[in-house]
């Protein structure tokens, strides 16, 4: 590691730096979060945060927006992603009222994630609401930010109860990170880190960096460099698939290389024993050097056997597990008038319904895989159409919302001459040809009749409440095809995609059907979609 990188950090905060770091005390394993007791063997814990496996959660992670000031691209599409209207996600008053019912059934524990949670208005007043709560047995508060604009409210947000930062910084070197996240601020997050390390009321800092190959891996020795003064626990994080973020798994470093890299410049190195209490990564340290490193293996490896979290998305949905999909809307239990036993009632049956373990990262369905920003960076859909024991089953799509959802799929038909004849208009104008009109309508109605079916001819898709289903054939002379474009739309709680693909899939048997594809689609919570040309 070079001593430029310190001299960097230093250089940007410097009067912030010298008195907290150097000769910090080597027996602070993962800093001052290593002591944190395991919470969850408290008295006053509550059957409805306890699930079949004997899990106790008391780890509450609440994403406080969809929004972010960054556009890292492994988390989010380049051109951003639909969010849900302003009306949809969860008011001051709700997240305190969710937040006080779990502290009152035994959380302990409170993180606030985004999106980037400093975009959120009010969140220095919220922080002081949810201090509030300590009274009721909350015992700390954290964020996890990306550091853009934390170093400006970092100071009230202590003041008003928070105690535990991870901070997002994938690379030391301020054009990679432009690079990373298609946005300037490296110089701010790195004010943000060193603000929080010289602000005592913050008990950890733990950064994230997520590894790729070829991209920052050739950092990873710097970072761990970084704890040599600097009291943090640094987390590689095994860069995980997400949809738009271009994953493959060669782009993954897996943990166990990192770690024989480290330990071949660092013979010394030792992991750290015993852990955080539930905690997802595997702690080492250097003796003598006043922070920790470690892996969050999400890929190579899980931790759900100790896995203490429950989560609320930004729209108010409750999750059991970052891998499964199933999400219950607490917030419309609440606007629909429904009282804290309502809640607790829906709280308990979800934690009842959590399973023993994910189905694993390598499974993962990357293209049905929904950009991490919309789900408070916790929601990986797994290969939803098989349980844990590869077992085909279909997705339990009830507590989704009804949203309105259009897919338009095109393809082509090579058909002989003489058919193509039959549909080729003659004049210029087409409605004037009844033998066209007669033949396009009989393939229209046969588009229409396949779409209808759907969800018979294809195994485990949903039976969709279609509100409307139009082709399109384009005869192609000169290259004897028809373009067909189907486009269909309903109000429904999945989507619709497979509808035109079927659509536009029946022919006669001297027709080659070619290039079918999803063009376009719209509406549900993964947002707008049109394929690039
Ligand atoms: P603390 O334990 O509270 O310090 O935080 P954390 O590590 O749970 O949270 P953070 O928001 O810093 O997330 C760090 C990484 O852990 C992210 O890449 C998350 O996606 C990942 N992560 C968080 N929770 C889980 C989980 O339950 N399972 C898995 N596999 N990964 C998780
Ligand atoms: N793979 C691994 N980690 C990711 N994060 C965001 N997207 C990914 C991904 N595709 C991390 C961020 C942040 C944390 C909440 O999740 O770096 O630190
Ligand atoms: Fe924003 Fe974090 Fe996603 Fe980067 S990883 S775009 S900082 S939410």
């Amino acid at each position: 590691m070079s001593s430029g990188i310190v001299s960097r950090l230093l250089s940007s905060t410097a009067a912030a730096f010298d008195s907290r770091i150097i000769g910090q005390a080597a027996t602070a394993l993962t800093g001052k979060a290593a002591v944190l007791k395991n919470d969850a063997q408290e008295s006053h814990f509550y059957p409805t945060l306890i699930d079949t496996f004997g899990r106790r959660h008391n780890y509450l992670r609440i994403s406080l927006t969809e929004k972010c000031n960054l556009r890292c691209f492994y988390c989010m599409p380049e051109n951003g992603v639909e969010l849900s209207p302003k009306a949809h996600i969860l008011a001051d008053d709700e997240v305190i009222r969710l937040a006080s019912l779990f502290v009152r059934r035994g959380v302990t524990k409170i993180r606030l994630t985004g999106g980037e949670p400093t975009v959120r208005k009010n969140l220095v007043e919220l922080v002081g609401r949810l201090n509030e709560l300590r009274a009721l047995g909350l015992r700390s508060i954290g964020i996890t930010s990306n550091g853009i604009a934390l170093h400006r409210k970092l100071s009230a947000l202590v003041d008003n109860g928070l105690t535990h930062l991870n901070l997002s910084l994938d690379t030391l070197d301020p054009q990679k990170f432009q690079l990373i996240t298609r946005r300037t601020g490296h110089d701010a997050v790195l004010k943000s880190l060193m603000t929080s390390l010289d602000s005592p009321g913050i008990e950890a800092v733990k950064l994230n960096v997520v590894v790729m190959r070829g991209i920052n891996e050739d950092e990873v020795l710097d970072f761990v460099g970084l704890t040599k003064e600097l009291n943090i626990a640094v987390r590689f994080i095994e860069f995980m698939p997400f949809s738009g973020n271009k994953w493959s798994h060669n782009k993954m470093v897996p943990s166990a290389d990192l770690l024989r890299r480290i330990s071949e410049r660092w013979p010394e190195t030792e992991a750290v024993y015993p852990g955080e209490p539930n905690g997802t990564a595997r702690m080492h340290r250097i003796p003598g050097y006043s922070g920790s490193f470690g892996f969050i293996s999400s890929m190579s490896d899980h931790f759900c056997g100790t896995c203490n979290r429950l989560r609320i998305t930004a729209d108010g949905m409750i999750k059991v597990c970052l891998f499964d999909p199933k999400e219950v809307s607490l917030r419309d239990i609440m606007r629909s008038g429904g009282s804290d036993g309502d809640l607790e009632t829906a709280i308990g049956l979800s934690v009842k319904d959590k399973k023993a373990k994910h189905a694993g990262m390598e499974n993962i369905d990357v293209v049905h895989n929904r950009p991490m920003i919309l789900i408070g960076e916790s929601d990986v859909l797994g290969l939803t159409h098989m349980d844990e024991s590869g077992k085909p089953r279909m997705v339990d799509v009830g507590g989704k919302a009804i949203t309105s959802r259009l897919a338009v799929a095109t393809g082509s038909i090579i058909i002989p001459a003489h058919a193509l004849d039959l549909v080729t208009p003659h004049t210029p104008d087409l409605s004037t040809s009844s033998f066209v009109r007669r033949h396009s309508r009989c393939a229209q109605l046969a588009g229409i009749m396949a779409a209808k079916a759907t969800s018979s001819l294809i195994p485990l898709c949903h039976p969709l409440p279609l509100t409307c289903i139009s082709v399109n054939l384009l005869p192609v002379p000169d290259e004897l095809k028809i373009v067909s474009e189907a486009r269909v739309s309903c109000d429904g709680k999945t989507g619709v995609e497979m509808e035109p693909y079927c659509c536009i899939s029946v022919a006669g048997k001297e027709m080659i059907i070619s290039d079918i594809k999803v063009v376009h689609k719209s509406g549900g919570k993964s947002g707008d979609w049109t394929r690039p040309h």
